[in-house]
């Protein structure tokens, strides 16, 4: 680029920077009327962004113009009221628009001095999800791309705090003539815990599995004697029932084996937010460790996770960098907590997220979509559907006649458009998954889903 184009550009920046608002704007105004899924024809269009790299740069209204008429009706509208995928939430609006304006700040949250105002927000954040979520007051915690490294993070930290009380320093050394570690999982476990302890080394299919009930909670009975350094992992949030562990008892067995106890709550974490649902997740602050997203019942943008360990030492150990360069310091600095040097400022979206929710705006989220839920259920029931797990959370199991029939209706919902929800196999059994994990997701738009669900039902 010459010194005019360039000097071009900036000029065009603010109109450039409207365009884009304008564009994003009228997208959002739509989602909640168009097909949930993209139309097949949108879907074939995208050849028309698959082109041989141009040698002299595309003008950039046009490069917007292009991935707004031919990405955007490509989308799935999981940022509308009825995408019930996954467990995948759809952007709070503050999410959004702090997004936008934390893309313009270019911060790269790596080090304070980086960027003192996303350091700050980050401990900020941090602190207020700890106490949000009953946490121990000394927790620290790390903003790290989503729940499978919030896992893979907090099993780093703790691996090497387990072999470090046995004499063997695993940061410095490695897993190569370490002492054996035991690992302990639920029968249910995320898989995403299974590819996070092969992650830091201690295997993804080794892990002792403990029996599940019929909801995927671990059974508290009958439980093994462990040796040795020993982690054991339980679950906040079945990620098809929504059920928890009972962590009170299990985290007393863990305690007397002298293991380490780590939480995946990914979703189901945020329980603790609120009052009424608390209960679900009792005992979990016994924990050492604990994975969360902000980017599913939070309703951040995407990658965004958040690890949490009880003992600061153990993940800073785990975590930190050196390099003459780096400047020592006091202060917080990001890259010595997480897996990441370089970082987009994730904390700064979460802190404006939990500000503009509040405490009390927070847990409206979490009861409401968890009453849609109960709501779902109750009318998929009513109109036919077998509703296979106790809807504690915001997750709700369907099926409806035979392991083909489900499968159908499945596919059926997701052509016609109202809504998306996606299969899932439990208890050996084809079953329809739906997550109610949005914002702006109300009754009229479950009631719309459930007469999608059943005329599908009925039509096949
Ligand atoms: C219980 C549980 N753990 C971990 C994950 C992985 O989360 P992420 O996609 O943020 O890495 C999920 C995702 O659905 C989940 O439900």
């Amino acid at each position: 680029m010459d010194t005019d184009a360039l000097r071009s550009s900036i000029a065009r920046r603010d109109a450039l920077l409207a365009a884009a608002s304008e564009r994003a704007r009228r997208y959002l105004s739509g989602v909640a009327d168009r097909s949930v899924a993209p139309a097949q024809e949108a879907v074939s269009g995208l050849g028309r962004l698959d082109f041989e790299l141009p040698d002299a740069g595309i003008d950039p209204f046009e490069v917007l113009g292009l991935l707004d008429e031919v990405g955007s009706p490509a989308t799935v509208a999981t940022a509308g009221p009825r995408y019930f995928g996954f467990v995948i939430g759809g952007t709070h609006p503050v999410a959004v628009a702090s997004a936008w304006l934390l893309a313009a700040w270019d911060q790269n949250a790596a080090l304070a001095v980086m960027s003192p105002v996303a350091g700050r927000l980050e401990s900020v954040a941090l602190r207020w999800i700890v106490e949000l979520l009953g946490l121990p007051a000394a927790t620290a915690g790390a903003f790290v791309s989503g729940a499978t490294m919030a896992n893979a993070t907090c099993l780093a930290a703790a691996r090497d705090a387990v072999l470090s009380r046995s004499g063997w320093d695993a940061a410095a050394l490695g897993l190569v003539g370490a002492p054996p570690v035991t690992v302990v999982v639920g029968g249910e476990a995320h898989t995403t815990v299974h590819k996070a302890l092969g992650l830091v080394g201690l295997g993804r299919d080794r892990a002792l599995r403990l029996a599940v009930d019929e909801q995927g909670r671990i059974r508290p009975d009958d439980l093994p004697e462990l040796s040795g350094p020993a982690i054991v992992c339980f679950q906040a949030g079945n990620v098809n029932s929504g059920a928890s562990d009972p962590f009170v008892p299990l985290i007393a067995w863990a305690r007397e084996q002298g293991a380490w106890v780590h939480v995946d709550g990914a979703f189901g974490l945020w329980a603790a937010a609120c009052p009424d649902l608390a209960p679900e997740v009792a005992g979990v602050e016994g924990a050492d460790s604990w994975a969360t997203d902000a980017h599913k019942w939070l309703n951040t943008t995407y990658d965004c996770g958040i690890a949490l360990v009880r003992d600061r030492d153990s993940l800073r150990q785990a975590m930190r960098a050196d390099a003459a360069y780096l400047p020592p310091s006091d202060d917080r600095d990001p890259m010595h907590f997480t897996p990441q040097s370089s970082q987009r400022a994730r904390g700064a979206e979460v802190w404006a997220v939990l500000a503009g929710l509040g405490r009390s705006g927070l847990a409206d989220l979490v009861r409401r979509t968890v009453r849609l839920a109960q709501r779902f259920a109750e009318g998929a029931r009513a109109g036919g559907f077998d509703v296979l797990n106790d809807v504690v959370l915001n997750q709700v199991v369907l099926a409806i006649g035979d392991d083909t029939r489900t499968d159908a209706v499945v596919a059926a919902v997701q052509r016609e458009g109202t809504c998306w929800c996606g299969p899932t196999l439990w208890h050996g059994r084809r079953a329809i998954r739906i997550s109610v994990s949005c914002w702006a997701t109300m009754d009229a738009d479950v009631d719309l889903s459930v007469e999608a669900l059943i005329a599908a039902a009925r039509a096949g």
